[in-house]
């Protein structure tokens, strides 16, 4: 698995601590930023990582903001992109399991970086049951399909 890695300023600390986790996991990653203490939009990291997953350069992404909700939504905005903005661990495998969502959102401002870490882990590790979970999804790629966009 590879995975794309980012953060606007408001998850810097995380971010880092994710990277290291993912290290530790033994996980491919690459991190896109930002390198930064002053402000920084996040769709100019959500909008670059989303489409580097929707495109399969990148199987999954990762995605910190100060709320974890900037960056969902801009990430959601790209086609292909189930991306999921979780700050407990029963969402985490839920999401997984349930919505195959491709991209991990959380909020450095609102959790611990203990609890981020487990999130991720969970996220990481947990497979998509498929089944009827599958017939949802293919409905929201087939609404994508659908639009111009
Ligand atoms: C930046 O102050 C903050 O708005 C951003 O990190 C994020 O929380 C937006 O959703």
């Amino acid at each position: 698995m590879k995975v794309a890695l980012a953060s606007d300023h408001g998850g810097v600390n995380l971010r880092k601590e994710i990277a290291q986790l993912l290290k530790e996991m033994g996980i491919e990653y690459e991190d896109f930023g930002c390198d930064c203490e002053t402000s920084v939009d996040y769709p100019d990291y959500a909008l670059p990582v989303a489409k580097k997953v929707a495109s399969g350069e990148f199987d999954r992404g990762i995605l910190i903001c100060g709320t974890g909700i900037g960056m969902s939504i801009a990430a959601n905005k790209v086609k292909g992109i189930r991306c999921a903005l979780v700050h407990d661990t029963f969402s985490a495998k839920a999401t997984r399991a349930h919505n195959d969502s491709n991209i991990l959102a959380m909020g450095e401002r609102v959790i611990g970086p203990g609890l981020a870490r487990d999130i991720a882990q969970i996220w990481l590790t947990g497979e998509f049951e498929g089944g009827r979970h599958a017939g949802r999804v293919g409905k929201i790629g087939e609404y994508e399909d659908s639009t111009s966009n």
